[in-house]
């Protein structure tokens, strides 16, 4: 059987139904994942244990037969291999010992580090249907960034703003070094069977004027060129979420495949200006699908009929939040592949 999104960035034809994923389909929404979460005790245990971290990736392709999987790992594994303290704080979040340059850091160890997360790569492999495309991923180095400067999650991105007013040279060696290492690792996971690749910039909203183009656009760039300079072609989706009205600057610049869009922004403004040899993915609200029933149902439709005859990914604006019902992903599923063509 054909891998419908693999072969959609192949050839650019646009199928009668598009390619479903969705960001975050393995989490703490799935009684099953939540089981296997339980087994494994800590965060970065599952992330780092390939038996589990297999088995949950393919808890909703199993549920709802995504055309796409995305490896389990997470975006903080990078700060781990860097040598960087990273821990998980049950019901909290992330937790990192804060660093202000890259000074602590080395990239001997990420390939060796990584291991096991190629490990849970090569597994999924062998079990996943073959018509299912395997999407690896890492954070863009900003976001990244974001989390070893401040050493958790924050609101505003201060401390990372922060560094970068006030030494912006060990800013920007913290993210030369972040680039060096989503290469090496992105580069291991495609030597590993991902087939497509994602780059989360989670944090991208909050980069305006010429810091977008200097620590988002750049970087990701970067990180894209360092990739086609070892010879790797495999298809990229860049995700600067948030990036308002530079979404279709940041897809041209970078030279991705696929941009993902978040749900604040109008589909069929940015698809107005997206060269056509792009996919377009996402911008489904989060909160449509927690609430479910016929808004979500309408908005669905809204993004079919917006995105008919170009190339487009269904997917979310962002992650799946962790009330959602799975039986809306479900319904989700079904309005989309039933619908009349
Ligand atoms: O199914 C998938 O999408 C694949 C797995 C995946 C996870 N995180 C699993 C995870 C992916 C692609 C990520 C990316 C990620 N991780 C991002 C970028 C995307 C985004 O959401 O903006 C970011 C910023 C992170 C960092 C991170 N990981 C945070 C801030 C948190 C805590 C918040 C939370 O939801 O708990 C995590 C934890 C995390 N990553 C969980 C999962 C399933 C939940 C942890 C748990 O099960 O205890």
């Amino acid at each position: 059987m054909q891998k419908t999104m693999l072969s959609m960035f192949e050839n650019l034809e646009v199928p009668q139904t598009p390619p479903i994923w969705l960001m975050r389909q393995a989490g703490r929404y799935l009684p099953e994942y939540k089981e296997v979460r339980k087994q494994a005790g800590s965060f970065l245990n599952l992330c780092y244990t390939s038996e589990l971290a297999c088995e949950v990736t393919l808890q909703p392709i199993r549920k709802y037969q995504f055309d796409a999987s995305i490896l389990f790992a997470d975006i903080l594994l990078i700060p781990d291999a860097l040598g960087q303290k990273v821990w998980f704080v049950e019901g909290e979040g992330p937790r990192l010992e804060p660093v202000k340059s890259p000074d602590s850091l080395t990239l001997d160890n990420v390939s060796s580090h990584m291991q096991p997360v190629y490990k849970t790569l090569s597994l999924l492999k062998q079990r996943l249907p073959e018509e299912t495309t395997l999407i690896g991923f890492a954070g863009s180095p900003w976001t990244v960034a974001t989390y070893m400067i401040a050493g958790q999650g924050t609101a505003d991105q201060e401390p990372a703003h922060s560094l970068k007013q006030n030494d912006v040279s060990a800013f920007q060696a913290l993210l030369d070094l972040i680039v060096e290492a989503t290469i090496e690792y992105l580069a291991g996971q495609v030597a590993h069977g991902a087939e497509v690749l994602q780059l989360f910039d989670s944090w991208a909203g909050s980069l305006s004027g010429d810091d977008f183009d200097r620590f988002c656009i750049q970087p990701n760039k970067a990180v894209i060129d360092g990739l086609r300079l070892r010879g790797i072609t495999t298809p990229i989706i860049g995700f600067p979420r948030g990036a308002k009205s530079r979404y279709v600057d940041f897809a041209i610049q970078t030279n991705v495949q696929g941009l993902s869009i978040d749900q604040d922004m109008s589909l069929t403004s940015v698809l107005e200006d997206l060269p056509d040899t792009i996919i377009s993915q996402g911008n489904l609200d989060p909160l449509c699908l927690l609430d479910g029933g016929q808004q979500m149902f309408s908005k669905i439709d809204h993004i079919l009929d917006v995105t008919k005859g170009r190339p487009h990914i269904f997917n979310l604006g962002h992650g799946i939040t962790q009330l959602t019902p799975p039986h809306h992903v479900t319904d989700l599923v079904n309005c989309i592949r039933n619908r009349e063509k």
